[in-house]
């Protein structure tokens, strides 16, 4: 018989926070799965594309909530956006008419910041209102400013607002004291409308700084080195429109693939470029499953198999992303023996193993360390998603689980995971998404 806890279903407050997945677990997950267009790589797309005048149409988009807050931001400060289809954007910023991001965008999407960049290089102006922390650290953007004051910008904070101003930028050398994907895109968008030369030293190397490089030299800038740690932009006058496709998110494949170990499934990750999951795939193999690679699809196999317990730290890109961390965890937490998973990048991204602990895991967490003592199998419960990755993970732990689990709070997953659940579905996973306690008691009693 299914065991579940008693669900009671708490009136949330905000519109976004009422719906819930609830799964029922236990089943392993089988089949093949398209991966959608990366978030991350976008929203700096997305941003970056205001940077001429001409009409820029971006492919590939992933249909989640972070891009259309982002694309909202584009629209309020003037410039014209028009959806060819779900996945494809038009944008137009030959109409910009504010040069000042509002509060409201960066609240919900930290990477509203990448405006400050792109608006900067080109009109060399730029408000926009300071990030604060959130769920996973403090998060700093030092570094931003860093760059744009090496850059001949004066940047100025104080009344929650980060503002940049130049009479011109010009190409300078900046080395990052730590490595930083933000700060890499939003100075080599202000760069490539700089004047002269500019070398960033200490560049991240994340798949999707690549991907920002390539459109931005689309669009004519030019940029060579990004993927290593030293990037050079030469500026140039004015960019051009141009039609770009967004490459495959890697989180959203890795997620899967830990979603197939983690059930002792078999799945195929596709539309994925396997380089960048290499972390992954080498840590997925460590800890027992089969992997297959082929030329844009990775297969994990783990059907049938016994999980090996193993050691991972975070790290900048090549190294193991920080992003799939929770999702690690929870494939670790069912492993035989004893893991270790350290956190270098976030200070604060354990918050989801108390959640897990609910479900029947064993981890102790020592300042940036998770001890994971693994665990035969996780019990359904009902738990909430602290933010967007850590959600992903209790999804994964509902799947693997014995029972029902209901997880609230999917807004952060929603951010992110395009038809998460639909996708899941077509593995064979039975997890619906409802909003309605009638509803919620209706599927259980169904899957029961
Ligand atoms: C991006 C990703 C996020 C991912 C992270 C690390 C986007 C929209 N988000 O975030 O999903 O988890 O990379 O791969 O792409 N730091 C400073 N000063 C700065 C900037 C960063 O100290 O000015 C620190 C951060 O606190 C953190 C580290 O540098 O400890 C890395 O952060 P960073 O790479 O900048 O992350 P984000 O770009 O914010």
């Amino acid at each position: 018989m299914v065991k579940y806890e008693t669900i009671v279903v708490v009136c949330a407050t905000k519109e976004e926070t009422m719906e819930q997945f609830v799964i029922k677990g236990g089943s392993p997950l089988n089949g093949r799965v398209d991966i959608s267009g990366a978030k991350n790589a976008a929203l700096a797309i997305i941003a970056a594309a205001i940077m001429t005048d001409d009409t820029v149409t971006i492919d590939n988009l992933p249909d989640v909530r972070d891009i259309r807050v982002m694309l909202g931001a584009l629209e309020d400060i003037g410039a014209s956006v028009s959806m060819v289809d779900k996945h494809t954007a038009r944008i137009n910023g030959s109409h910009i008419n504010a040069l000042s991001v509002d509060y409201e965008y960066i609240k919900k999407i930290r990477a509203s910041y990448y405006l400050l960049g792109a608006l900067l290089g080109k009109y060399k102006k730029a408000e926009v209102a300071l990030p604060g922390g959130c769920a996973i650290g403090s998060r700093p953007i030092d570094l931003h400013i860093k760059g744009f004051k090496a850059l001949g910008a004066t940047v100025d904070t104080g009344y929650g607002l980060i503002s940049a101003r130049a009479t011109e930028l010009v190409g300078s050398h900046i080395y990052l004291d730590k490595v930083s994907v933000g700060a890499t895109i939003n100075i080599l968008m202000a760069a490539a409308l700089a004047e002269g030369k500019t070398v960033i030293e200490n560049a991240a190397k994340e798949p999707h700084v690549v991907d920002v490089a390539n459109f931005l030299n689309s669009m004519g800038a030019n940029i060579r080195g990004a993927g290593t740690d030293v990037i050079r932009i030469v500026g140039v006058p004015s960019l051009h429109g141009t039609e770009y496709s967004v490459i495959p998110d890697q989180i959203e494949a890795g997620t899967f693939m830990f979603a197939a170990a983690a059930t002792g499934g078999d799945v195929t990750v596709c539309n994925v470029i396997p380089k960048h999951l290499e972390a992954t795939t080498a840590k997925l193999l460590e800890a027992g499953c089969e992997i297959l690679e082929y030329d844009d699809a990775v297969r994990v196999v783990a059907t049938d198999r016994k999980l090996f317990p193993t050691q991972v730290t975070t790290l900048p890109y090549p190294g193991f992303p920080t992003d799939m961390q929770p999702q690690m965890t929870v494939v670790l937490g069912l492993a035989e023996g004893t893991s270790t998973v350290t956190e270098s990048i976030f200070e604060n991204r354990f918050k989801y193993v108390g959640e897990l602990a609910r479900m029947g895991a064993s981890i102790k967490v020592e300042s940036n360390i998770a001890i994971i003592t693994g665990v035969e199998k996780y019990t359904g419960a009902r738990v909430s998603a602290p933010d967007l990755r850590a959600g992903a993970a209790l999804v994964i732990a509902g799947l693997a689980a014995d029972g029902i689990t209901v997880v609230d709070d999917i807004y952060f997953i929603q951010r992110g995971y395009e038809d998460f659940e639909v996708k899941l579905r077509g593995l064979g996973a039975t997890i619906e998404k409802l909003d309605d306690d009638r509803e919620v008691q209706k599927f259980i009693l169904k899957v029961s």
